[in-house]
């Protein structure tokens, strides 16, 4: 389980820290929360040892610890840690370096991302000492989360305001997952390259390094889907909690597809499975003779996706790619078409950074209904707008929205 630190500090806004500590609770974190003294003017720690079921922090020299030093080792923990609401007072101490109770010292040890959302009268916020210290945290690598506009306690009206907790939330999970929008859903992923056997020590395969399948299947259990990757070989560790079934040729690939067809929502092939395999395959080691050159006779392979697209019900979810080097728009549309799937993921092999052996990716998404082409990013970052993609589609189809 990931941990979140919280650091709350004097600010009026103080109370809807209580409801951003158990929303990222509700979300799948451990929440650790350290009050600054003036917030403990604002709000009660029981409210918040109440909500996460963790001591909350306030004094440095608090004599009930266990044998650690409590501020460091909440920082060292710590997968994420959010300011929030910031008042003038700690975003000018980190700013300046001083550390003088728990709250400062803790941030001070922290090196996981650091997002601080500043809360306080509108006239404060613009103050210039206050900007130019939200410029340098900003310059050493803190996100700044923007206040929004609106009636202030005080009674003045402008910027200055928390944004609403579901919105803090959300910037905390670009960071370290994702909300669990795919809870329940049965996603079969297909990933990496088949190899076709030759004889018993040669085999037919390509370069896929199955990059891109497990940064989806990665992606699909952050946000709470029970994944089965079937994956060819590749030098990959399975992400955590992904239930990886290893197989060697396209017809195992199809196999343990096939077996799992009805029990899956959501199918995403990104396997660069073979489109021929040798007609025969030699028992025995295929020897050199004076003279001769032996030539392999190919058969088709079968087709996983289309097969899987041919009997599936209307409810299933099928996402297919595209790898091309010509007319890459056209030859993914006919796919989508031919194969009957929701969703061609195209990405071209000229461009520079994509396919199979980067990390990174350019990708355009062809659905009956248009195309849309995404930015050019990590393959972790481009799965996650691939699910929401299809997660939206999927609401659409239910008329449920996420
Ligand atoms: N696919 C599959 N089973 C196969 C071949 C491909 O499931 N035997 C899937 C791939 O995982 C991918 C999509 O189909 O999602 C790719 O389609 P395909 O027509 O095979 O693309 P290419 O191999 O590029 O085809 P072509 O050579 O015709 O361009």
């Amino acid at each position: 389980m990931k941990n979140v630190l919280l650091i709350v500090t004097g600010s009026i806004a103080a109370y809807k820290a209580a409801d951003l500590a158990h929303g990222f609770r509700k979300a799948g974190f451990n929440v650790n929360v350290i009050m600054t003294r003036n917030a403990a003017f604002f709000i009660n720690p029981i409210t918040f040892e109440t909500l996460t079921g963790n001591k909350c922090v306030m004094d440095t020299f608090d004599r009930d610890f266990d044998f650690e030093v409590e501020h460091i080792s909440l920082a060292k923990a710590a997968d994420l840690c959010m300011v929030a609401p910031a008042s003038a007072d700690i975003i000018g101490k980190i700013a300046n370096g001083i550390a003088d109770d728990m709250a400062s010292t803790t941030i001070m040890a922290v090196k996981c991302p650091k997002l601080i959302a500043p809360a306080m009268n509108t006239a404060m916020y613009e103050n210039p000492i206050v900007q130019d210290n939200m410029k340098k945290l900003k310059s050493y690598g803190y996100e700044i989360i923007e206040p929004a506009r609106g009636l202030l306690a005080c009674g003045d009206e402008g910027k200055g305001k928390l944004p609403p907790v579901e919105e803090l939330i959300e910037c905390g999970l670009r960071h370290i997952g994702h909300i669990k929008d795919m809870a329940g859903k049965r996603v079969l992923i297909t990933a990496g390259p088949t190899a076709e056997r030759i004889d018993p020590v040669r085999f037919i395969t390509n370069h896929s390094s199955g990059k891109m399948g497990y940064a989806l299947a990665d992606a699909a259990a952050d946000r709470g889907a029970y994944v089965t990757l079937v994956s060819g070989r590749t030098a990959l560790k399975a992400p955590l909690g992904v239930d990886r079934v290893d197989v060697f040729s396209a017809s195992e690939m199809a196999e343990e597809v096939f077996k799992r067809q009805k029990d899956t929502d959501i199918f995403i092939f990104a396997a660069a499975v073979a489109d021929f395999r040798p007609a025969e395959i030699s028992k025995s080691k295929i020897k050199k003779k004076d003279g001769e050159t032996p030539v392999i006779h190919l058969e088709r392979t079968v087709d996983i996706l289309e097969t899987v697209g041919l009997k599936r019900t209307e409810k299933q979810y099928i996402c297919g790619f595209a790898m091309e080097t010509e007319d890459l728009i056209e030859n993914a549309a006919k796919k989508l078409k031919k194969k009957n799937a929701d969703m061609i993921c195209a990405n071209s092999l000229r461009d520079e950074g994509a396919g199979f052996i980067s990390d990174t990716n350019r990708i355009t998404l062809i659905k009956k209904d248009g195309n849309r082409e995404l930015p050019f990013l990590s393959k972790r970052e481009l799965s996650d707008l691939i699910f929401d993609e299809i997660v939206s589609d999927i609401s659409q189809r239910t008329g449920v929205s996420s």
